[in-house]
């Protein structure tokens, strides 16, 4: 038997085409959700548009302190793998979901299976880098999205033997997805916007969003964008940054700020953007799967492949420098090459699950 553990946003998305695959396979498994995230609109949404099924788990968690939501998920997993004795755990990412479920998981001898594994900022200042340190050196099978990430694992001296490269499965549900949200949504119609004449922004690290004066620049630069380019620029808040802004008293001029939108519609304004400006892990890969030129408002990435092939840039969280990294890549042509695989990661993951559960 197969748990599947999420708690938040990007896991219910990158999860779904493993979840898909073991329904496929007609697997034993089942899904565990933390409950980190609750928001209508950054949990149940995901699961109703692609239609995934119900955890059978929901361990409502919710928001806290890096320790306490960490030790509500330890206590909450640990009863349901109790319960369980599942084989192997698979966990997603770098959230403190992740982490907790691991340790959880690896104190009880459950494997544990990490999808998207061996990625580094080298910023400890990071909590997603602690997480991502912390679940790589207790799992059991390393799901590495991509050769330079396998490198790293080895660099720490993790064995060759568990690690497995299988592409990011970002790209299996963008495949999945892209031409289901061409004919289900209209929301580039619904907002007035034609295809290339808008920017996208999301934005919500915790060391970008919870400091004063980082959102403050971040947000004059992008008015600034909006001023130069004479452009809209959405941006459907998180609710991490919602909170902030209000917290702050910070006024926003010229922005489109919007909630969160699901998948399916955020992928339909990702694809048609003239470029997207994120601080996000999942939009940095999207962007360089969809053609899409990214200008990530961070110091450094745990994704140098979006760099490398030339989709992505650093331009940190300083408004000029914002505004400069725009104007450098708003006519950047996108004949990169997608670094992160072909679409069949959750199929390898699976397949990698269901061989080791037959030994
Ligand atoms: C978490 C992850 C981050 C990931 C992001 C995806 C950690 C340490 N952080 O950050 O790696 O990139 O999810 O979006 O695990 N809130 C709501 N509704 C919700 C969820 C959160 O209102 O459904 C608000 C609460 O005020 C909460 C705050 O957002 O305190 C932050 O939520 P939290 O899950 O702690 O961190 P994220 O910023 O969402
Ligand atoms: N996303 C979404 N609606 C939005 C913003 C983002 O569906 O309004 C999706 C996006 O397509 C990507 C994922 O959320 O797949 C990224 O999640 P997030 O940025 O919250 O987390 P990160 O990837 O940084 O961990």
């Amino acid at each position: 038997m197969i748990g599947v553990l999420l708690g938040t946003r990007p896991e219910i998305i990158k999860m779904s085409p493993v979840i898909r695959e073991c329904e496929r396979r007609g697997l034993d498994y089942f899904i565990i959700h933390t409950g980190q995230h609750y928001s209508y609109e950054m949990d149940r949404l995901f699961f109703e548009e692609l239609d995934l099924p119900d955890p059978d788990y929901s361990l409502d968690v919710g928001s806290g302190t890096h320790a306490a939501q960490t030790a509500g998920i330890m206590t909450g997993v640990e009863d349901v793998l109790t319960k369980e004795s599942p084989e192997i755990v698979l966990v997603q990412g770098d959230t403190n979901t992740v982490m907790a479920g691991a340790l959880a998981a690896s104190k009880l001898h459950v494997r544990v299976g990490h999808i998207e594994a061996g990625l580094r900022s080298f910023n400890r200042w990071m909590p997603e880098e602690i997480n991502r340190v912390v679940t790589d050196h207790i799992s059991d099978y390393l799901f590495a999205p991509t050769e330079n990430a396998r490198e790293n694992l080895l660099n720490e001296g993790i064995s060759d033997r568990k690690i497995c490269v299988t592409g990011n499965t970002i790209v299996d549900a963008v495949y999945q997805n892209l031409e289901i949200a061409k004919r289900k949504v209209s929301v580039l119609k619904d907002l007035d916007l034609e295809p290339r004449e808008y920017f996208l922004v999301t934005a919500h690290r915790q060391e970008n969003v919870d400091n004063r004066a980082r959102l403050k620049e971040i947000l004059k630069g992008l008015e600034g964008v909006q001023k130069e380019f004479s452009m809209p620029v959405v941006f459907p808040v998180h609710p991490r940054t919602e909170k902030r802004i209000k917290e702050l008293g910070i006024g926003v001029d010229g922005l489109n700020l919007t909630k969160p939108f699901g998948f399916l519609e955020f992928l339909q304004l990702e694809s048609q953007a003239r470029l997207v400006l994120t601080d996000s892990g999942g939009v940095q890969e999207e962007t360089c799967v969809l053609g899409v030129p990214c200008a990530t408002m961070r110091y450094d990435t745990e994704r140098p492949e979006t760099l490398d092939v030339g989709s992505n840039i650093l331009v940190g969280a300083d408004s000029g420098k914002i505004l400069a990294g725009v104007r450098s890549i708003a006519t950047w042509k996108s004949d990169w090459k997608n670094p992160y695989g072909d679409g069949i990661a959750g199929k390898m993951i699976v397949m990698v699950c269901a061989a080791a559960r037959s030994r």
